[in-house]
């Protein structure tokens, strides 16, 4: 089995040598958390295969197919949904943790996906006790989505809302329920009736799913799983105590988290970092870092409040310099200047120790770049981030100018190689945060990045 680093060409594999030289400059502790610090899409893929380097155990801690990461390693592009972005390095574990949901068809599909290329797939486990989308799930979440109209969410249609329900209502059916079929289709059974019952009420029309198309769709995916199955709590205490290096990788952003993001129009789940210790079965004490992946601009798909929107020409050059398109829906994504407050925010509610500044290299070309340092709400200024809906919606961003750059930096590797005013935006970004920013990227590829010692 080949692995991953022999599809690059010779000059990119020593620069991927100089690079993962280099990720010892980044401070991990021996368990360091990623998470998003915006609305997801932060380019959080890219930085944990860049980390997972130094790492024996990726794993992921919520959300589910939902998500999706691009790696691009060589000329080869990578796009996962659920498997921990660590999965290309062969010698690595990968873990999907009981936190996570998962839709057997999409996992299954991901894991041929990766077989067929080359990939070994041994190493993934899988969360007993991680909750299990429902073709139902699919369905209701379409046509609530349907039903709200103008007022919808957005989701990515994806069942995760219905299936994060069930399990909140203590009727969800977990992984390792699906190990004994006689036991999986009594579940199925049982929690069919009620969806269907639901379903008939407020969809009259809705055509209804029967609990042997569901078991007979599920039965060779679950022999697929089977051998991937385990207590991934126990796999990581005892990686721990082996003094292995963990690399806890979130999903979605901070701004989508259930408790802290922009309610109603978040996921439903915790994106942020305490979800680690409920959605891995991993003690907070053990967690060294923090780092939040956050985008040298502001993106978000769906609906929901983004005071620094930009709905014009300047949103669009974003949208199209940053391929802003959704991984998992091929959405637009909506684009706006960065937001300080938000930064502020995610460093915060994660207690994030260093941050990532992603696609620095997009904002090249800009004469003048704004950044959001407050806000003004019904003339009142406002330093922070308001969690309520309605003050956010009324908040009016006011910007400080900073001069942009007109060189690219995609094949910039150093900090002192940046252009004076592109190390300016960082610098100055930094002395907001109190934290560093040990790595910006310049590019999609695991070489485009700039190292920083802390
Ligand atoms: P759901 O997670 O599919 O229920 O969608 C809820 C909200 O989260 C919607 O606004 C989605 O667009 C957003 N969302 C979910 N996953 C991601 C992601 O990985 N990146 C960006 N937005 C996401």
């Amino acid at each position: 089995m080949r692995s991953v680093a022999d599809t690059s060409v010779p000059k990119e594999a020593n620069m991927i040598a100089k690079i993962e030289e280099n990720v010892s400059m980044v401070r991990q502790g021996k368990a360091t958390v990623l998470v998003g610090s915006q609305w997801g899409d932060e380019g959080k893929g890219r930085i944990t295969d860049m980390l997972a380097e130094n790492a024996d155990v990726v794993a992921r801690f919520s959300g589910g197919p939902n998500a999706g990461h691009t790696v691009i390693v060589g000329d080869e592009k990578y796009e996962l949904h659920l498997i921990p972005s660590g999965i290309l390095h062969p010698e690595k574990q990968n873990i999907i943790g009981n936190g996570t949901v998962v839709y057997p068809p999409a996992i299954v599909k991901e894991l041929e996906g990766l077989k067929n290329r080359g990939i070994q797939t041994h190493n993934l486990f899988l969360s007993e006790n991680a909750h299990v989308i429902m073709p139902y799930h699919l369905q209701l979440d379409r046509l609530e989505e349907e039903r709200k109209g103008d007022d919808s969410i957005g989701t990515t249609k994806k069942g995760i809302g219905p299936t994060y329900t069930d399990k909140v209502a203590r009727r969800g059916i977990r992984i390792g329920d699906m190990l004994d079929l006689a036991f999986f289709t009594e579940k199925v059974d049982e929690n069919l009736a009620y969806a269907n019952a639901y379903i008939q009420h407020n969809f009259p029309e809705e055509p209804l799913l029967t609990t042997n198309d569901i078991v007979e769709e599920y039965k060779p995916l679950i022999e697929v799983l089977r051998p991937h199955v385990a207590d991934t709590s126990l796999m990581l205490d005892q990686a721990r105590k082996e003094g292995k290096v963990i690399l806890f990788e979130g999903a979605q952003g901070t701004l989508l988290d259930l408790d802290h993001g922009t309610y109603p129009f978040v996921t439903s789940s915790n994106p942020t970092a305490g979800a680690v210790c409920t959605g891995c079965g991993f003690g907070p004490a053990h967690i060294d870092e923090v780092i939040g992946i956050i985008k040298a601009y502001t993106t978000r798909v769906g609906h929901g409040p983004f005071p620094t929107e930009l709905e014009d020409e300047t949103g669009e050059q974003l949208r199209q310099k940053g391929h802003e398109f959704g991984v998992t829906t091929q959405r637009a994504r909506r684009c706006g200047w960065f937001d300080i407050p938000i930064m502020k925010f995610a460093i915060r509610v994660n207690g994030l120790t260093q941050l990532a500044l992603t696609k620095l290299d997009v904002l090249t070309g800009f004469e003048t770049i704004k950044v959001c340092t407050h806000y003004e709400v019904n003339g009142e200024r406002i330093e922070h981030l308001p969690t309520n809906g309605k003050l956010l919606k009324d908040a009016v961003p006011v910007y400080k100018d900073v001069p942009g750059w007109t060189e690219d930096l995609t094949d910039v590797r150093t900090f002192d190689d940046l252009p004076k005013a592109a190390r300016d935006y960082v610098l100055m970004l930094e002395e907001i945060a109190e934290i560093p920013i040990s790595i910006v990227s310049v590019g999609p590829k695991r070489v485009q990045a700039v190292l920083r010692t802390p």
